[in-house]
């Protein structure tokens, strides 16, 4: 078993990763106040039950939101408040989200509105949950017009990763969960990077230490990010490497068509081949991006989508300021940079088009 500490001061909270810890969330996060889950009916059916028993006394009653993005929404997110409501959980309460990203998101804005914000466990059961959005403390439901735009900061008390069950994740989803574990060894880790290349088949084939290890340094990594910038006034945005393109990619497609974590692989080879192109990094790097992307059997390439489409989606993007995109862009393997220099349209047009 691994522990590691993201560093907020008096909000410090613990992640706990290993296998089959499911079982012990009550004795390895100290809980002690009554316990709402909110989960999915995929997860519910393989991982309920453990949590259940695991509570024993403390749990207060559960929410099962249907599965997919499409329905992290306004109205899943009301109905899971309904349901708190119903349950009579308190103030000293916790809700605990029980799945994938979506759950967690959605589960996340829960905790941080309902009776102006309670206690928040993270119990991620997506390799993509383990490695970046259990940790870090942003909640969110989309919107029609775009993804994540309703939201709050909100960090958990603890999060629990029991590599277990990944057995039960489809190899799809093992992938995207991937592409942000790649996103961390090109933003800050070189050497990870490395040892990416070297071991994405262990990764691949579920090899219990590469997950892991691989687990232990992504939440390393963002642990540290979010301790230095919890509100994301600077670094932190460092974390969206690939997101900018990847989220036209997700809107365009429609929410589970490409997969968040597949628009982002794409997105961060986009994002490389731009910085290759405005000579912030060699064509080497990019090609080594580009290969271990595909290494991970993930696309390195957007779908077709319209230039007025991408100029409309980029500019719709939270990371715009004062007019001006910013991008996240690497100027090596394990550094990147975050512009608002204009960057020239011919170019922008050019990475997103690229074959
Ligand atoms: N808050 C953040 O910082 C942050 C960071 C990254 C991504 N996100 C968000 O996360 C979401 C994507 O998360 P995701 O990729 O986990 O998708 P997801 O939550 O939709 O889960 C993917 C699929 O796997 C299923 N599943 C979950 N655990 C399983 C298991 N152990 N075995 C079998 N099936 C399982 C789910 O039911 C779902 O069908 C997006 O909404 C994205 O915006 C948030
Ligand atoms: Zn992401």
């Amino acid at each position: 078993m691994k522990q590691l500490t993201v560093e907020l001061g008096t909000r410090r909270y613990p992640v706990i990763i290993g296998n089959t810890i499911l079982e012990q969330i009550r004795s390895l996060l100290l809980l002690q106040r009554p316990v709402f889950v909110i989960s999915n009916f995929t997860v519910e059916t393989l991982y309920f039950n453990a949590v259940h028993q695991a509570l024993g006394s403390l749990y207060q009653g559960h929410f099962i939101m249907l599965d997919g993005e499409q329905h992290k929404t306004l109205t899943t997110y009301s109905e899971a408040l309904d349901a708190v409501m119903a349950s009579g959980l308190h103030r000293d309460g916790i809700i605990l989200a029980l799945g994938g990203g979506v759950v967690g998101d959605l589960a996340g804005f829960v905790a941080a509105t309902f009776q102006r914000g309670v206690s928040l466990i993270q119990v991620p059961t997506t390799l993509l949950a383990q490695v970046d959005s259990s940790v870090g403390g942003k909640t969110a439901v989309n919107h029609a017009l775009g993804k994540n735009m309703i939201g709050a900061f909100h960090q958990p008390d603890g999060v629990l990763i029991d590599t277990a069950t990944l057995h039960t994740l489809p190899d799809r989803e093992l992938k995207a969960g991937i592409a942000e574990i790649i996103k961390y060894g090109v933003i800050d880790d070189s050497e990870f990077f490395g040892w990416l290349e070297q071991n994405m088949p262990a990764l691949l084939k579920r090899d219990e230490q590469a997950l892991q290890h691989a687990i232990a340094v992504s939440c390393a990594i963002k642990a540290r990010i979010v301790a230095n910038d919890e509100r994301e006034q600077g670094q932190r945005a460092l974390l969206n490497f690939g997101h900018t393109f990847g989220h036209v990619i997700e809107n365009d497609q429609g929410y589970g068509n490409w997969l968040h974590g597949e628009a982002v692989a794409a997105g961060m080879v986009i994002a490389t081949y731009l910085a290759s192109v405005m000579n912030w990094c060699s064509t080497t790097d990019l090609r080594r991006v580009q290969q271990l992307v595909a290494a991970a059997g993930l696309p390195t390439q957007a779908p077709n989508i319209n230039w007025s489409t991408w100029q409309a989606g980029l500019y719709r993007d939270k990371k715009v300021q004062a007019g001006q995109v910013r991008f996240i862009l690497p100027t090596g393997i394990g550094f990147a940079r975050i512009t608002s220099e204009p960057v020239p349209e011919t170019l922008l047009q050019a990475s997103v088009t690229l074959t």
